[in-house]
Formats: C-alpha cells, sequence, structure tokens
C-alpha cells in the first residue's frame, strides 16, 4: 500500500480528496501546471501504452479510457489505482526476471500522473494530426484470426448457487496441421467464467460432447483416451491470449479437435455462456514445436496437499533433473484464493540459479502466462524447484471458510491447487 492510502486511511477519504482538491483548484487558478504535464503531451500516450489494451470497449477493463473525458474525469482515481501500482496489473516481480509482456509505470510516469491530476488534469493541445474518432486506436495491433470455434450453442448456466464443470467438443475441421502461433480464449459470459482449459482429441471419439457434465459417468471412459495435448493452453481471468516466439508454434494435426473443459462460478440466476477460441496460424517458417509440462500437485515434495484449518503452510516442488534440454518460452503459476506467495527458479547441473517467478502478493484475480524476453535454456540435467504459500486462517480476508476449514487439492475455487505450467521447445 502506498503513503496515498495510509493518508486515506487516516483522515477518512473525503477529507483528503477535499484537501488535495482545494490545493489542485488553487494551483489550476494560478496557473502553475507542475512540469506542465498536459493530457496530450503526456498522459494519452501513456494511457494508450499502458491501459487502453483493457480499457476500451469490449475489453475487460470496467470502462474506457480512450478519450480525454473518460481519463479526466476519473483523473483523481486513477493516479490513485497507479500510485499504489494496482493498475496496470503485474503481480511478478520484474526486479527478479523480465517478460516479454510485462506491464508497469515507471516512477516517473506515477509522478506524472500525480502532477498532472493535482494540476486540475488539463487537456492541452490535441495534436493535429490526432482525428477525435481514431484516439489511441492504432495502438491497438488487430489481426484477423485464421480460424475461430465457437461453442456450438449458448450453454445455460443455472441459477442454482452451485458450481458447474462442463465440457465441450469443438470441431476445428482442420484438413492439414496448423502451426498455431497466437492462441486466444474469448469468454461468453466473464463475470461467470473462473477458468478454463483447453486440450486437443486426435482420436474423434469425443465429438459430441457438449455440455458433458464433470459427473456424468461417461466421462471416465473420455479421460482414458490419451490426448494429443492435454494442455494446449488455460484461460484464468487476465490471460487472454497467449503468443509464441517468432520460428516456434503449437502444432495442432489434421483432423484433430479441441476439447474444452469450462468452470463456471455458483450463480444465483440463470445466465448463458457461449465462448470461444480463437486461433492465429504462423506467417513465418517455424523451425521448432511448443511443447507444455505440466507440473502439479502430484509432484509436491512435503505430501499430502492439505491445507489444516488456521494454518499457513508451504509446499515444495522439485522436478528433474531433466532428461533433455528445454528452451523456456513462459511460465503460468496457478493457484486458488488461499495462495500468498509462489516462487519457481530452475538449478542447472553446474549449479547455476535460473530465475523464472516470483509473486509476493498472490491475487486470484490476476493470473496470467509469463513470457520470458528471451527464451531462457535449461540444460540437460537441470532440476525446477517450485515454493508456494498458502493462507488458511480466518484472518485471510479471501479465505471463503469462517471459521477455516481444512481445505485439499480439487477443481472448485474453495478447493485448492498448486500448478506451473511451462511451455517450452525441446532442445
Ligand atoms: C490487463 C488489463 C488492464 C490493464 C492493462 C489496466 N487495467 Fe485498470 N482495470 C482492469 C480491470 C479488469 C479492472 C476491474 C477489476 C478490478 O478493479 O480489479 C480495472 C479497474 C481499474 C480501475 C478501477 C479500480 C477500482 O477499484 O474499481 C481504474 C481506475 C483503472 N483500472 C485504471 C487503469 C489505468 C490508469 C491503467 C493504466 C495505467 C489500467 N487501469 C490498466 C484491467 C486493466
Amino acid at each position: 500500500m502506498g503513503p496515498l492510502h495510509h493518508l486515506t486511511t487516516r483522515i477518512g477519504r473525503t477529507g483528503c480528496w477535499l484537501l488535495v482538491g482545494l490545493l489542485s483548484l488553487t494551483r489550476a487558478a494560478l496557473g502553475q501546471s507542475p512540469e506542465g504535464a498536459t493530457y496530450w503531451s503526456h498522459i494519452q500516450p501513456l494511457v494508450a501504452r499502458h491501459c487502453a489494451a483493457c480499457h476500451r470497449p469490449g475489453g475487460v477493463g470496467p470502462f474506457s479510457l480512450l478519450a480525454y473525458e473518460d481519463v479526466a474525469k476519473r483523473a483523481k482515481f486513477v493516479a490513485k489505482v497507479t500510485e499504489i501500482r494496482y493498475m496496470p496489473p503485474f503481480p511478478a516481480d520484474r526486479a527478479f526476471q523480465h517478460y516479454q509482456n510485462e506491464r508497469g509505470l515507471s516512477a516517473e510516469e506515477i509522478a506524472v500522473i500525480q502532477q498532472w491530476w493535482q494540476a486540475g488534469a488539463p487537456e492541452g493541445k490535441r495534436p493535429k494530426k490526432q482525428g477525435k474518432a481514431d484516439e489511441n486506436r492504432a495502438l491497438i495491433p488487430e489481426r484477423k484470426p485464421d480460424l475461430v470455434l465457437r461453442m456450438r450453442q449458448p450453454y445455460p448456466i443455472k441459477g442454482d448457487g452451485q458450481e458447474d464443470f462442463r465440457y465441450f467438443h469443438l470441431p476445428t475441421g482442420l484438413k492439414e496441421d496448423a502451426l498455431v502461433e497466437t492462441i486466444e480464449f474469448v469468454p461468453g459470459n466473464r463475470r461467470l467464467l473462473h477458468h478454463s482449459r483447453i486440450m486437443v482429441d486426435s482420436t474423434g471419439t469425443m465429438a459430441g460432447i457438449d455440455g458433458l457434465s464433470e459427473t456424468d459417468p461417461r466421462l471416465a471412459t473420455f479421460q482414458r483416451t490419451p490426448l494429443a495435448d492435454e494442455f494446449l493452453y488455460g484461460w484464468v481471468p487476465g490471460n487472454d491470449r497467449v503468443s509464441f516466439p517468432a520460428g516456434t508454434a503449437k502444432r495442432i494435426r489434421a483432423g484433430s479437435d479441441l476439447l474444452v473443459n469450462i468452470h463456471y462460478a455458483p450463480s444465483a440466476k440463470a445466465e448463458e455462456d457461449q465462448s470461444e477460441v480463437r486461433l492465429y496460424f504462423a506467417k513465418t517458417p517455424v523451425t521448432r514445436e511448443v511443447k507444455t509440462l505440466t507440473l502439479t500437485e502430484n509432484h509436491i515434495s512435503n505430501q499430502p496437499f492439505l491445507l489444516k484449518a488456521e494454518t499457513k503452510p508451504t509446499f515444495y516442488i522439485s522436478y528433474g533433473p531433466i532428461q533433455q534440454g528445454m528452451d523456456l518460452i513462459s511460465v503460468l503459476p496457478h493457484m486458488h484464493l488461499l495462495g500468498q506467495t509462489f516462487k519457481a527458479v530452475a538449478v542447472t547441473p553446474e549449479g547455476d540459479v535460473v530465475n523464472l517467478v516470483k509473486i509476493d502478493a498472490w491475487d486470484y484475480k490476476w493470473q496470467m502466462t509469463y513470457r520470458f524476453a528471451e527464451a531462457l535454456h535449461l540444460p540437460k540435467g537441470s532440476i525446477i524447484l517450485v515454493e508456494a504459500s498458502y493462507d488458511n486462517t480466518s484472518e485471510n480476508p479471501e479465505n471463503p471458510f469462517r471459521p477455516a476449514k481444512d481445505v485439499g487439492y480439487g477443481w472448485n475455487s474453495t478447493n485448492e491447487m498448486m500448478n506451473l505450467v511451462l511451455y517450452y521447445t525441446p532442445r
């Protein structure tokens, strides 16, 4: 929490804003804009780069920040969420490892927003070439997907307050292998989608699964079928798409189909969902294929994976030594509501430590695929170490149970998980 937060809690929110409001009014009246930051000179480029991807019509953010008015009327709110580094959301420690998809404002950028807000959010002079209609639009790169696979029909989510796990089969119609460079999952119902996992089936035996329940006896048969890819991609809120580096791609073989497992959160009223998967094929030659390694609760060394009520346990995974060298592309850590911290490193046979990911304040709402700025090479014989801590006390505000109760492995958000999903290309 930043100093602003402490100030607001100490002297009360209204009092604080009033005080600062007065200050900025005086400044504005005197025509003093510290550093002279205006919307068009400083704020618009910054918002376009760090916020617009989500805060635009149809984006995941709750409102658009594309126009001057959008930002100006929320200036103090924007100043606050950026100061406490709540926005843009990026839970991983950027000093520990760098990522190609990392987000974050520099201290200077945060200061500029503060100055601008305190100066009364001046608009400044709109650059001539900037038409009103295309504010920021050029900054959102859009490419048409090569294949859009939509759920056959809207799935009716019952309003019975129960969690719901369903399987959907999406035929691809692929006549030749597809080399997929970007995978995107677009939830039809953002509010009720908890997570989804996309698998690839090449046996053709899953056709006709359309909303099959997790409790359906037929599922046992399906689960014995060897899948071509058990984890093509996992969607959790905040992880809308994943891209692979140039020259690499996931292969989906001709004739195979996607199987999507969706977890719906409990709802008090009936709603619908019709989600879709968008695949973008590689446009440059692919020399290496992307594989998935999923480390799970089964790999934990201090079993059992049981979070006793009123405890704060830590679990460890030690995986390897790996039998084949790998170039790591990305990591996706996954825990549920009780997760607190997550850390993963690799250790090479020479004893070098390769930092993978470190999250000091786990946020269930923001789970992402962290793609390394450059692929990390792990030589044969390396081991991967993971450490995850949980808080299953009644004091944890995220704890769904009060008083706390024992929690074990499970897919429901009220159960827990410990996963690290790695995309890599084998050496
Ligand atoms: C990856 C997507 C994403 C990016 C990037 C992003 N936001 Fe957000 N923002 C969200 C979502 C989703 C919410 C609503 C959920 C929440 O409040 O956690 C939100 C909420 C907010 C809120 C309201 C907070 C509240 O407590 O209700 C403000 C203000 C905000 N964002 C400003 C910004 C600014 C300014 C930036 C850029 C510096 C930014 N956001 C970048 C997704 C994003």
